[in-house]
């Protein structure tokens, strides 16, 4: 998720765009630039923030034209060269997304004597348009454009300068957010309205397929063949605070929605599941290190530790590797008994988690071969590891991670369906009916926030109770335990995880009918098990809230309350299970007032032992 920001108006677009970009900071906040047209197209960029970026530029620019960009790195590095606005000739780009095809056109351009400069995915587009003017006379600046976007796959929100074109923009978007505030004698282009809350509220959304010309005459609206539209101008009364929230009340709601388009772009350019085979162009291990790997030791901390629980059984039974999760505080102390046909997998949103760090250069002296799974681009444990796989979430404001846990769960099946296909353990078949389950993922999660009224209901009728448990068995019970700390991480309520079979061990003695007891029981081996699970718990008259698959009657006859998911792989529930106990956690938290973004006592990244 990056933020990008255009001007076309009356006053200087410079001092403009920085203005609107710091608004953006939300979005991405590792590098940053702008270019200013006029006559030719100057720009500036930086590595760092947008305070860095505004230390380097001049006091004064003329221009009443330009771009700008705030970079959260999904391809290369968080550095200089990898900032946007990306150059070609006469062009000058910025852009949120992923090209997913940018390996194929870099080629295709490179046999046409196009040099890169960048590692990013976003420089083949102002080359490929550069490609496409030059070689055909008849051609316009839009024409180039709708041209090369013909060509691109992924998503993608682009502003776009030509030079010999002094006073237009062309603006266009698929599956990226992109937004027009018209002010007076002036029109901004955006990724979101905050940028120019304080300049204009009427809007215009532009959607998928559109193009969109700015010049000094005016705006005009195509779709990518070339046909005119009429848009609408919406007025809106959100104010800044809210719109950086996309008027969701706090950060970390707006990012349990985000799970949607996460979820997706994590798995973009990865799947291929007509053929059941998944594309890990990252790693660096070769079919003969993944099929010797002996054993798998993961190391985590908070949620993504219980990412890594949930790992375990996916290597084990997809992968056929034995696997062991340690948290990072416990392994680093310990005494792993380790050797170098171990690979260890380091899981970490943040990058930074000072536990995690120290825990992986703890096996350095082992040889094993190291993988990282974090969110954050050029973070000190990509170069702690020899082989990273990010997640792409984009940024994570709210404390509490949501979005981001997902991902890490998605990034391990895909791991795992990897490994399982180089060690001969699942079969094509197999792999792609999870990998077309896969696909499912983010219409279906959209589906669960649909409900989330109902979810709110049930949160509202349990927010004053002193304790929850939350038990699931075998894939569901790391979800259990993701459950009970999102709770308790926002809502400051007592709650604890189990493995369903262990509750008669003793915790079963603290229920009573003020405890209720959430149980993920979706359909998969253990089902009938959890069924007598809950049993044991009404037993005890502790109210049972059960998340289980919508098709489930049975549930129904058994438990006080149903939150539903739709229906999926068996392997796959847990992902949509997590989102309903996300939503859990947020509506007990907001009942009770709690400060749901930033939790007492807690931070974002853990960066002290
Ligand atoms: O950045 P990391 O994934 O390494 O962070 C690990 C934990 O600090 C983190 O998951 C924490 O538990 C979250 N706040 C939970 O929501």
């Amino acid at each position: 998720m990056c933020g990008i920001v255009g001007y076309v108006g009356k006053n200087q677009a410079m001092e403009t765009l920085v203005n609107s970009l710091k608004k953006l900071e939300y979005r991405g906040y590792d590098s940053a630039g702008v270019s200013v047209l006029n006559g030719n197209i100057t720009t500036y960029k930086t590595e760092g923030s947008i305070d860095k970026l505004s230390a380097i530029l001049p006091s004064e620019m003329d221009g009443k034209i330009g771009i700008a960009h705030t970079r959260w790195a999904t391809h290369g590095a968080p550095s200089t060269t990898n900032a946007h606005p990306h150059e070609s000739g006469d062009f000058s780009v910025v852009h949120n997304g992923i090209i997913e095809n940018y390996l194929e056109i870099r080629e295709k351009l490179e046999q046409n004597g196009y040099e890169f400069k960048s590692e990013t995915d976003t420089e083949v587009i102002v080359h490929l348009i550069n490609f496409n003017y030059s070689n055909n006379s008849d051609s316009s600046f839009y024409d180039a454009v709708r041209e090369s976007l013909q060509e691109l796959e992924g998503s993608y929100a682009v502003a776009i300068l030509c030079k010999e074109y002094p006073d237009t923009l062309i603006a266009a978007r698929k599956d990226s957010p992109l937004v027009l505030g018209l002010g007076d004698s002036e029109v901004f282009v955006s990724s979101d309205v905050t940028a120019f809350l304080d300049h204009t509220k009427n809007v215009v959304f532009v959607e998928d397929g559109e193009i969109v010309s700015i010049d000094s005459s005016g705006v005009n609206y195509t779709n990518f063949d070339g046909q005119n539209i009429q848009k609408e101008i919406t007025t809106i009364d959100w104010d800044v605070e809210a719109a950086e929230k996309a008027g969701y009340e706090h950060f970390m709601l707006k990012e349990i929605h985000e799970q949607v388009s996460a979820i997706q772009d994590t798995f973009s350019g990865k799947i291929f599941e007509l053929e059941g085979k998944i594309k890990l162009d990252e790693l660096n291990l070769d079919p003969k290190d993944i099929t010797e790997i002996e054993r798998i030791e993961i190391i985590a901390c908070g949620t993504s530790w219980n990412a890594g629980l949930l790992a375990k059984y996916l290597f084990e039974k997809i992968a056929g590797v034995h696997t062991d999760v340690s948290t990072s505080s416990e392994f680093r102390y310990g005494d792993p008994v380790m050797r170098n046909d171990v690979l260890t997998i380091a899981i970490t949103q943040s990058g930074e988690t000072a536990d995690t760090l120290a825990a992986i250069r703890s096996t350095n002296q082992y040889g094993c071969n190291s993988i990282a799974i974090t969110n954050v681009v050029g973070s000190t444990i990509t170069r702690e590891t020899e082989n990273v796989l990010y997640t792409r979430a984009g940024p994570e404001i709210g404390v509490a991670a949501t979005k981001t846990f997902t991902s890490q769960l998605l990034t391990l099946y895909l791991l795992a369906i990897y490994f399982g296909r180089i060690r001969y353990q699942i079969s094509a078949e197999d792999s792609r009916e999870l990998l077309e389950a896969i696909k499912r993922l983010p219409g279906q999660i959209q589906k669960v926030l649909e409900q989330r009224n109902q979810i709110k209901e049930c949160a509202v009728e349990y927010s004053d109770v002193a304790d929850f448990f939350f038990i699931g068995r075998y894939l569901n019970y790391p979800i259990a335990l993701e459950g009970a700390l999102k709770l308790k991480e926002i809502s400051y309520i007592h709650a604890e995880g189990y493995a369903a079979g262990e509750l008669k061990h003793g915790p079963i003695a603290l229920l009573t009918k003020d405890t209720p007891v959430v149980a993920i029981a979706t359909h998969g081996n253990t089902y009938e098990k959890i069924l007598s699970n809950i049993k044991e718990v009404k037993a005890r008259s502790a109210k049972v809230i059960a998340v289980a698959d919508e098709d489930d009657r049975e549930i129904r006859k058994y438990v006080d309350t149903v939150l539903k998911i739709p229906k999926t792989h068996e392997l796959l529930s847990p992902i949509l299970s997590a989102v309903v106990l996300q939503l859990l956690a947020y509506y007990v938290a907001l009942e009770r007032g709690c400060a749901i973004d930033k939790p007492r006592n807690l931070a974002k990244s853990v960066t002290v032992e």
